[in-house]
């Protein structure tokens, strides 16, 4: 496979073209950026972690059944995935009350919810991702029911898994984002799964263990994003 032009630059990613149309190759960056891009920075080795954390993510939820837009880990900081149409809405999915929703509801975080809470928010950077709901996605023909019921319930088993996933190596999944793309007809994951698009707290001392860690300025950010990798890393592909 061979790696052509520059397609896309994002926030955390670069999207090139390769020889074959049905296949992007991704390069992830140790740029970082909160607040709709007004804090910026760098990570050490964050696209490394992020690569590799996401690499293992999807390899689990794809034993699982679930598909993912992931084809083949490159090397250090390179993934091939399949290029798919988009969905511009973001799902975020809460276990734990934190972050925007804290703030929005006046709710304390750290609280546990009673059962997860799905969100959509319109992907555009312009706009700072506004939240939207479903009647929205209908109106603007974001994506057609059918599409949304698959979002929905693809979510909700992403969710169950990786909680599980994360508990048995000591960690509390809290919230997180997702991101979706047609194929074929069908509905794929795609983006990233990483200590950027993520919250991860350690389960006993509740130390955060993401990226909240540069957007409230911690300090430990890079050993965050190491640890992560470490406790997935050395568990192998053990299920
Ligand atoms: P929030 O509490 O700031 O709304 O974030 C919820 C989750 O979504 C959290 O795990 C971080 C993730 N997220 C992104 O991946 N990208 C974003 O632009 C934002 C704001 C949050
Ligand atoms: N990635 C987003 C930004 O750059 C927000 C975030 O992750 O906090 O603004």
């Amino acid at each position: 496979m061979e790696r052509k032009e520059l397609l896309y630059e994002g926030k955390a990613k670069q999207v090139f073209r390769t020889d074959d149309p049905g296949i992007y190759w991704i390069r992830y960056k140790d740029d970082a950026t909160a607040f709709d891009g007004k804090k910026r920075g760098s990570i050490e080795a964050k696209g490394r972690y992020n690569n590799q954390i996401s690499a293992i993510l999807f390899r689990f939820l794809e034993t699982k059944g679930i598909e993912t837009h992931m084809v083949e880990l490159l090397g250090d900081r390179e993934m091939l995935v399949r290029a798919l149409d988009i969905i511009p809405v973001e799902v975020i999915v809460r276990n734990v009350v934190a972050g925007s929703l804290a703030k929005r509801l006046g709710l304390e975080e750290g609280t546990t919810l009673d059962r997860p809470v799905l969100e959509f928010c319109y992907k555009s950077d312009e706009l700072g991702d506004p939240m939207i709901n479903e009647y929205h996605i209908a109106a603007m023909d974001w994506a057609s029911e059918a599409e949304m019921a698959s979002i929905k319930k693809q979510a909700l088993q992403i969710n169950g898994l990786l909680v599980a996933y994360f508990r048995d190596r000591d960690m509390t999944l809290v919230d997180f984002k997702l991101e979706f793309g047609r194929l074929e007809g069908r509905v794929i994951l795609g983006d990233e799964i990483s200590p950027d698009t993520c919250r991860f707290w350690d389960a006993k001392t509740g130390e955060k263990l993401d990226k909240d860690r540069f957007r409230r300025d911690l300090g430990k950010i890079e050993e965050a994003y190491r640890e992560v990798y470490r406790r997935l890393k050395e568990s192998g592909e053990q299920q």
